[in-house]
């Protein structure tokens, strides 16, 4: 994400100085899946934080909203190409669990900052637990969590239940039902791009995720298909003909990646090392190192840098959209200054002129990124 950052902001300033909507509305990121297939693991991955409750058994029972919100005031952004962000996660890796400059605030309990992710954590279970009880209850009801971090994607990530058909505790008889309902309307919204996660040690014909995300989006425009669990398939079985779109094919096919498993869960691992481990992984696995079409799926890495494209791709779609509105205020500022008795030629200069020339430099400046790495998306 390091490249999306400053141009996410820039573009965000561009916006601002129009006045009109200074919202760059990016799309939202949904993790569907089984339960337990590693959707708040992936997620966890693509942010570079610990701070969501994972584990076997229903552990997210409510939606989560996730907010990132860049804290950096418009014009500090000088440096253009992220060098100090880490160039793989939307947030920037730091120490673990730390304070520093990034904090949380819950929607639900307004003013009240966190500073650590594990006090984070530990407010979603409570929460949690507040509305849906403690035997395996679920609710529809968002919670809504917001991350304040200089080193952010403007961006919103969507962690959700995981599907599953047989109730237990206090779960209702539909809860299959109830479920699908619930993911069904997250992943509706066109803006929606869809992570539809399977464990590789299951069963790929029958992964719920992918057949909820295809009737979601028919055409798997916006969904990404995401293999979870490599590390835990049977010796001498590989997920290769997955990877390589054979068995159920994605429009935008397939990522496969290793997160942290329980036992490094409960040893504290922490996400940088998890992702080293994810690293040796690959690079030391007898097919998935060894075949170039492969290589180029496997990782978190991979899968940080395939959504970055897509919100890449996102951003210059609404470029045009961007460069209309501020033709329409410079014919609004022109029919002023016009009906002031204003020489026309004055208004040449008029702030719309600066802007349109700053958006065509920034845009020049962006189609090259875009021409130089945007052929992934479309493979
Ligand atoms: P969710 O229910 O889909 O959100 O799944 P979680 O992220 O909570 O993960 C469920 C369990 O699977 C946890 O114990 C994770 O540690 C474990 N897990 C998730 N992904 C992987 C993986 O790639 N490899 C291994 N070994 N364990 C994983
Ligand atoms: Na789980
Ligand atoms: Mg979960």
């Amino acid at each position: 994400m390091d490249q999306l950052i400053p141009i996410a902001s820039k573009l965000q300033d561009v916006l601002g100085a129009v006045g009109q909507n200074t919202q760059l509305d990016l799309p939202q990121i949904v993790v569907v899946g089984g339960q337990s297939s590693g959707k708040s693991s992936v997620l966890e991955g693509i942010v570079g934080r610990s701070f969501l409750p994972r584990g076997t058994g229903i552990v997210t029972r409510r939606p989560l909203v996730l907010t990132l919100v860049n804290t950096r005031t418009p014009g500090e952004q000088t440096d253009e190409y992220g060098e100090n962000q880490d160039p793989n996660h939307v947030m920037a890796a730091g120490d673990d669990e730390k304070g520093g400059p990034e904090w949380g605030e819950f929607l639900h309990m307004p003013g009240r900052k966190f500073h650590s992710f594990q006090q984070i954590r530990q407010e979603i279970v409570r929460e949690t637990d507040r509305l849906t009880g403690n035997n395996n209850g679920i609710s529809s009801d968002p919670i809504s969590l917001k991350i304040f971090s200089p080193n952010v994607l403007a961006l919103t990530l969507v962690d959700l239940p995981g599907m599953t058909k047989v109730p237990v505790g206090d779960q209702p008889e539909n809860i299959e039902e109830q479920i699908h309902e619930m993911i069904l309307e997250f992943i509706s919204n066109p803006n929606a791009i869809i992570l539809a996660v399977t464990a590789a040690n299951t069963d790929i014909a029958n992964s719920d995720a992918l057949q909820l995300a295809k009737a979601a989006d028919p055409y798997g425009n916006r969904t990404i298909g995401v293999l979870t669990k490599l590390d835990l398939m049977d010796p001498g079985t590989d997920a290769a003909d997955v990877l390589l779109n054979r068995v159920y094919p994605l429009r935008r096919g397939y990522i496969a990646v290793v997160n942290r498993g329980q036992k490094d869960i409960n040893e504290d691992l922490s996400i940088r090392d998890g992702l080293r481990k994810e690293e040796i992984f690959f690079k030391n696995h007898p097919v998935y190192a060894t075949d170039r079409n492969l290589v180029t799926k496997c990782g978190t890495k991979i899968l940080a840098k395939t959504l970055n494209n897509v919100l890449m791709h996102h951003i210059r779609d609404v470029l045009p959209d961007v460069k209309n509105r501020i033709s329409t205020m410079m014919l609004d500022v022109q029919t002023e200054l016009d009906a002031l008795g204003s020489p026309g030629q004055q208004s040449r200069n008029t702030m719309g002129g600066t802007l349109l020339g700053l958006l065509s430099k920034f845009a020049t400046n962006f189609g090259s990124i875009i021409d130089g790495k945007g052929g992934e998306l479309n493979n």
